[in-house]
Formats: structure tokens, C-alpha cells, sequence
């Protein structure tokens, strides 16, 4: 019996030895730990022996029994030690490699625009007024001296909606009337900026929605040297002091005298090239004098208040600026145009 556990106790030892996983580990414990192993076995069986070879084989059997567990434990833990070191070698983490840039984000290009737009008013000391972008067809056009069956209003491809009068706004002008009937008889130094919709054929020029500014002054004694002063200015305050602008004759209903401005083209300075078609000079926007029927719409008496009014196109200006071709880019989501700015 004795030499029976002294070789258990040696095959275990050696069947230890090239142990290399946990699960052989595991197959180990119960073959030679377990409840059935031959070294139990031994346990079980020492009631029916002998008295007197109890003792000396009962202290043997817990000997073998001690130096097994302690060599289990031994091996348990070099195989631990092992699959961690085996982990920090081949998952090793590099804290010095640069972070993943995370991407920004940033402007639209029209805010960017109407912004830098919004500043340059705003250093003349124009104050913003945000007016509804869905109107009445008296807002729309009525008001602003053009009547029902007026032939002007077909200049403005309108949204009409199902509800009769009411419609999208097609230009910021009706804001015109707002902003005075909140402040008549106050003077006024006023930018409208807005959405404008028109049902138009889309095409790289024209979109069915677009911003546009809306600028008005009305007061005492003004003239049309500061509709041209502010307009001329305004282009010095964006684009740089040498910029030239220059004034022709026009017709909206709503202004008299009305001019449409232009401001020398950004990208040849003047000089001529394929998007100033060669003539030196890019249209900006339409302006005029504030017709008397209007100021007396917005509340003014035309015999005591003048006032100017002119309106641009947000996207378009950038699209000078920027030689962008296309005003569809402006609207249709693409990264790889609005990453651009
Ligand atoms: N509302 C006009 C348009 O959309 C632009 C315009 C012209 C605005 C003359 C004005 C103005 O304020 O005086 O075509």
C-alpha cells in the first residue's frame, strides 16, 4: 500500500510536469485529486484495514495528498502567470499613439455667408429683424404696391398653398411692411434675412429655396446718396476697400427710382473672365427708393419720411466669391462641398 501511493505520488508529479492549459489542468485535478481517483480511493478504503497499518498509511496517503494539492497550485499558477504575460505581449496597448481626430463640426457655408453679411450691416448699425417666411398674398405683394392681376408679380414664381391668400414668401420684401408697422414712427435701420421659396425649374442657378437679405432705412431726409453710400460701402466692409460698385436704372413696384447694383467681379477684379461674362462686373441685388404707397402702407406718412430699401441673395455671394458653380450644392448634404469651407 505504502509503494502504491509513493507511485501515485510519482506519476502525478511527472503527469504535472507537461501539463501546458488550463483544461488539462482541470483533467488532472480529476484523475488524481478527484472523488474517484485511486489516491481517494485509498482514503475510503483505510477503515478496512489493519489496525496497525492504519496509521503509517493514513499519514502517507495525507502526505501525498498535501504534496499533490501544493504541486497542483504550484502549476495553476505558472500556467496563470503565463496566459498573462502571453496577453500584455500580443494585446499590448500603445498609450504614445496619437488619439483618432474626432471630425468638427462646422458652418454652412450660406451661414458662413449671411454672417459675414449680418457683420457688415451690423457695424453700420443695421439691426436684424426676422419676418415670417409664410405670408399673405397682401404681404407678398399687395402691400407692397403691387394689386391683384398687378402684371409686376409675375417676376415671383410663388408657392401658393391650398388655404386661399396664403403663400411662401418669395422674396424677404414683405418683411418690409413688419418691420415698419412694429416701429412707425420711429426711424428704421433694419437687415431682413431669411428662407425665401420659389416654384421654380431647379437648375445650377436656380433653387426652389434660397436666402435672401432684405435691407431698409426709412427716417427723415434720406436719399439716394445713402442707398448708394450704404450699398457701395457695405461692399468695401466685405470685400476690401477697392472694390468699385456701380448703380443701373430699374423697375421693382415697390421702390422709385428703383437700380439694381453690381459689384466689380471677385474673381478677375474687374478685368473680365467666364463668370463675369467678360463684362468686369457681377449683378448683386435690386434697390430703390421706398415707394410712397409703401412707406404709407408701413405706417409713414410719405410726405415727411424717405426711405431706401435693397435686397441680395446670401448663397449667391458666396458662389461669387467661392466660384461655385452649382446653387444646388447648397441644399443637397454633400460633405464633400461642405467640408470645403
Ligand atoms: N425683392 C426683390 C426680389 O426678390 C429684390 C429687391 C429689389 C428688394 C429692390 C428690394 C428692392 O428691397 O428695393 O427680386
Amino acid at each position: 500500500m505504502l509503494s502504491d501511493l509513493d507511485q501515485i505520488r510519482q506519476k502525478a508529479l511527472h503527469a504535472l510536469e507537461s501539463i501546458q492549459d488550463e483544461t488539462s489542468l482541470e483533467a488532472f485535478r480529476i484523475a488524481y485529486l478527484g472523488r474517484s481517483s485511486p489516491l481517494m480511493q485509498v482514503f475510503d478504503q483505510l477503515g478496512k484495514l489493519a489496525r496497525e497499518e492504519r496509521p503509517a498509511i493514513g499519514r502517507r496517503a495525507n502526505e501525498v495528498k498535501q504534496a499533490l494539492e501544493a504541486a497542483f497550485s504550484t502549476r495553476s499558477d505558472t500556467l496563470r502567470q503565463a496566459a498573462l504575460l502571453r496577453s500584455l505581449q500580443t494585446e499590448r496597448l500603445d498609450v504614445t499613439l496619437p488619439g483618432r481626430v474626432l471630425p468638427l463640426g462646422r458652418l454652412h457655408p450660406a451661414t458662413i455667408s449671411l454672417r459675414a453679411i449680418v457683420r457688415a450691416f451690423a457695424d453700420m448699425g443695421f439691426q436684424v429683424y426676422r419676418s415670417p417666411e409664410v405670408e399673405t398674398d397682401e404681404y407678398n405683394f399687395g402691400l407692397l404696391n403691387m394689386p391683384p392681376d398687378h402684371p409686376a408679380r409675375d417676376m415671383w414664381d410663388t408657392f401658393y398653398t391650398s388655404m386661399p391668400e396664403v403663400s411662401l414668401r418669395p422674396h424677404t420684401s414683405p418683411g418690409q411692411i413688419h418691420v415698419m408697422r412694429q416701429y412707425a414712427p420711429e426711424p428704421i435701420r433694419a437687415i431682413l434675412p431669411g428662407m425665401c421659396y420659389r416654384y421654380e425649374q431647379i437648375n445650377a442657378r436656380k433653387e426652389t429655396q434660397f436666402n435672401q437679405l432684405e435691407v431698409l432705412a426709412v427716417g427723415k431726409n434720406i436719399t439716394l446718396g445713402d442707398l448708394k453710400g450704404t450699398v457701395s460701402d457695405f461692399a468695401r466692409r466685405l470685400f476690401g476697400q477697392n472694390i468699385r460698385t456701380r448703380f443701373r436704372a430699374s423697375y421693382f413696384p415697390f421702390t422709385e427710382p428703383s437700380a439694381e447694383y453690381d459689384f466689380e467681379c471677385l474673381l478677375c477684379n474687374g478685368k473680365g473672365c467666364t463668370v463675369c461674362a467678360w463684362t468686369g462686373w457681377l449683378e448683386i441685388g435690386g434697390c430703390g427708393m421706398v415707394h410712397p404707397i409703401v412707406l404709407q402702407n408701413g405706417g409713414y406718412d410719405p410726405a415727411k419720411f424717405s426711405g431706401f430699401a435693397a435686397g441680395l441673395g446670401t448663397e449667391r455671394i458666396m458662389m461669387l466669391k467661392h466660384r461655385i458653380e452649382d446653387i444646388r450644392y447648397f441644399w443637397s448634404n454633400d460633405l464633400r462641398f461642405l467640408e470645403q469651407f
